[in-house]
């Protein structure tokens, strides 16, 4: 059997500090630290903990070049621990359906060409069952107060290269209605269901913030979209999947829009209430889950990388991509009277699995939505200049 390693593994020295009372009585710090070797693999996106004896041999190993197993002489309890986990390749396709499947998953990573760096950040920074209100309430820095108390001052608001005297003042230039539409933006944190999004609403923000508007076509199988945002390359790798709650004419349940054909497509049923699964998509936060729409941002990174081929800039490019639909789709709510937001804090593996988007080709950044503003602020937004809501005394 010929074998070699897998595409992409970084190996972390992680250090795990835990509280222990027998030290403090023996006179030490009431702390336990204890050391060990983890393996990041971005097509495994798991952790895998490695003895020396298995680096040793995953060192040894080119993730190019295969060779036979026999040739490696010692290690073999090691050589089938690797094996097992996916951090080394059999070349031909054994019985065992384990190593089979993560030569498939290896051989997938490497088409997709993922710049090493990105695809670990990305592979490892994905939650799985977070409450992230939770968190901020144990952390205790849910208000702007909180955090002050418990995280000192931050870094000042706007930095300062020469004294105040050596700036030199720009005209300020009288409003118009793009700055007062731009005024009216903001995070919208309180939604009301009771009232249902028309269908003409909702199919003109899909038509202005993720919609096809022109086309090059380079051949058959290569076509360009000119949208409204910009994108790396021209190539436009973000997906739009639809949790639809509150629209009129539209069964609530997923979707996946067609930027070309400006058309849904059904996805099969959640097999839980859809309330329950925006709830865990956005790690718990209920101000987002009576969003009329929410839109998973999911860029097929494929599609990106394509042209830049393990490229250092790649999964920036299109993490950037992200918030450029989200400001147009913030604007393009705004000037229709709706609220929108983004969160980061979700759950991408549910995402993954809910939609059946397979995270080495394809991945979920982001969480927006829109709808109909409540009358009542629950949860704060951020809105000193009264421009959304009446302020107390307005
Ligand atoms: C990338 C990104 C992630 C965000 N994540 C969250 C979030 O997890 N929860 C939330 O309530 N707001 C989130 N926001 C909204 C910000 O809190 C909000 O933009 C900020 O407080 C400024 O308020 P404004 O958008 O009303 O001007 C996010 C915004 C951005 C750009």
């Amino acid at each position: 059997m010929r074998i070699r390693r897998c595409a992409v593994v970084f190996l972390e020295p992680r250090e795990e500090v835990a509280f222990e009372l027998d030290s403090l009585l023996t006179g030490g710090d009431g702390l336990r630290r204890t050391r060990r070797w983890l393996a990041l693999a971005p097509h495994i996106g798991e952790e895998v903990e490695l003895d020396a004896g298995e680096r040793e041999l995953l060192g040894r190993l080119s993730p190019g070049q295969w060779v036979e197993a026999d040739s490696l002489g010692e290690g073999a309890a090691a050589l089938q621990r690797l094996l097992a986990e996916g951090l080394v390749i059999a070349e031909t396709d054994p019985a065992d359906p384990v190593r089979a499947r993560w030569r498939e998953r290896d051989q997938l990573f490497r088409q997709v060409h993922w710049h090493p760096l990105g695809a670990t950040l990305h592979a490892f920074t994905r939650w799985e069952g977070v409450d992230a209100v939770q968190n901020t309430r144990d952390s205790r820095t849910g208000t702007a107060v909180e955090m002050r108390e418990v995280l000192g001052a931050p870094p000042v608001e706007a930095a300062a290269r020469t004294d105040a005297g050596d700036r030199l003042a720009l005209p300020r230039v009288a409003p118009n209605d793009f700055d007062r539409l731009l005024a009216r933006r903001a995070t919208c944190r309180n939604f009301d269901p009771s009232r249902r999004l028309p269908l003409q609403a909702f199919a003109q923000l899909m038509q202005r913030v993720f919609a096809a508007q022109a086309e090059v076509r380079v051949s058959d199988d290569t076509v360009f979209l000119k949208k409204n945002v910009p994108s790396g390359g021209g190539l436009h790798p973000m997906e739009c999947y639809l949790l639809v709650q509150h629209v009129e004419g539209l069964a609530p349940g997923l979707y996946h829009y067609h930027a070309v054909e400006h058309a849904l497509e059904p996805l099969p049923a959640p097999d839980r209430p859809l309330r329950e699964l925006v709830m865990d998509i956005a790690a718990r936060q209920h101000w987002f889950a009576d969003a009329h729409v929410l839109v998973v941002l999911s860029p097929r990174f494929d599609r990106t990388f394509w042209k830049y081929r393990q490229h250092a800039k790649g999964y920036r490019v299109v993490a950037l991509e992200g918030g450029h639909l989200s400001q147009t789709l913030y604007l393009s709510a705004t000037e229709a009277g709706l609220g929108a937001f983004i969160t980061g804090a979700i759950n991408e593996k549910l995402v993954e699995r809910t939609f059946g988007l397979d995270p080495i080709s394809q991945g979920a950044l982001a969480l927006c939505g829109f709808g109909w503003r409540g009358t009542v602020m629950e949860t704060a937004e951020l809105d000193p200049a009264g421009e959304v809501w009446e302020r107390e005394g307005d």
